[in-house]
């Protein structure tokens, strides 16, 4: 789900704040990847962890809500810390899209790339969080954005079916987007699921690619969700 908060902040595409509420527990506060543009009203996208000691409240709160909000947006996963490229790839799974989306309507994932691919995979299609706005950008921006969806648990045709890790070793992903993944000209960044980061990580080495850092200069940036 989409939470909106009636704030704004400073950010940079990418960033995060954590967010809280005064449970029965006590204080209980996390991570939130920003996924509205800077200037906006700021949105998060929210997955509900059955178990989970926060999301659950999250999901019950009514509209008006008061809820505890940083005073800074924090984070490195932004694109101070990319190095030139002519390709992006954005691969995220479930609401790691979040901080994609800030990057693609603030239009900053469009500044240095000449193409951008955003890979999204979810288990089904419910969760395939902004896809109308994602095709709307697909067709306003022509052959600078490629959008592709990945469903790994409930298929729909004609979009990719399978974990996007697999979607990338089979070479699916590249045919889908028409766009070759190679270190010469592409940056990775992945957002998410830990594990699919982990593998993605080691399907890329394969490639020849491998994380950037400032002093040793590579291919890929990443923000792990847990
Ligand atoms: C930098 C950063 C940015 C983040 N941005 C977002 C965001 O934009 N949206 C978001 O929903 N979460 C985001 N998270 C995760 C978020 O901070 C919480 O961990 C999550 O909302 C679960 O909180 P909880 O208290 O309900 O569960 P917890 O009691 O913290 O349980 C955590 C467990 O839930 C699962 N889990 C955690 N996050 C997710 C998720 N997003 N999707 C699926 N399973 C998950 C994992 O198995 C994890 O071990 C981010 C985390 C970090 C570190
Ligand atoms: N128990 C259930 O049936 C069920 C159903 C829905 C949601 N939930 C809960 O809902 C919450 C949100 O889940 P979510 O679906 O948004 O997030 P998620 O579990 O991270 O899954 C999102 C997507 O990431 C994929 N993925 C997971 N590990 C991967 C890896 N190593 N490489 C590549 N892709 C990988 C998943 O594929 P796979 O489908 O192949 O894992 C899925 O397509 C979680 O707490 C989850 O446990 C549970």
């Amino acid at each position: 789900m989409t939470l909106q908060l009636a704030a704004q902040a400073a950010f940079k595409p990418g960033q995060f704040m954590n967010l809280g509420l005064h449970l029965p527990s006590g204080f209980v506060s996390r991570s939130y990847s920003l996924a509205s543009a800077p200037g906006e009203q700021l949105e998060v996208l929210l997955a509900r962890v059955g178990e989970g000691a926060l999301t659950p409240a999250l999901f019950d709160l009514q509209p008006g809500a008061a809820i505890t909000l940083d005073d800074k947006p924090q984070g490195f996963f932004t694109f101070d810390y990319v190095p030139p490229h002519r390709d992006l790839w954005l691969l995220a799974t479930g609401t790691g899209l979040g901080p994609f989306l800030s990057m693609l309507r603030s239009g900053a994932a469009f500044e240095r790339a000449e193409r951008v691919v955003l890979v999204h995979g979810t288990r089904g299609p419910a969760e395939l969080a902004n896809r109308a706005e994602l095709l709307q950008l697909v067709a306003d921006r022509g052959g600078s954005f490629r959008y592709v969806p990945a469903l790994s648990q409930q298929p729909e045709a004609p979009l990719a079916q399978g974990r996007i890790t697999a979607l990338l070793a089979s070479g699916e992903l590249e045919a889908r987007a028409e766009t070759p993944l190679t270190p010469d000209r592409a940056h990775v960044m992945l957002c998410g699921n830990p594990t699919m980061i982990e593998d993605a990580i080691a399907l890329l080495a394969s490639r020849g690619m491998k994380r950037h850092r400032q002093r040793t200069p590579g291919h890929i940036t990443t923000e792990k969700y847990w």
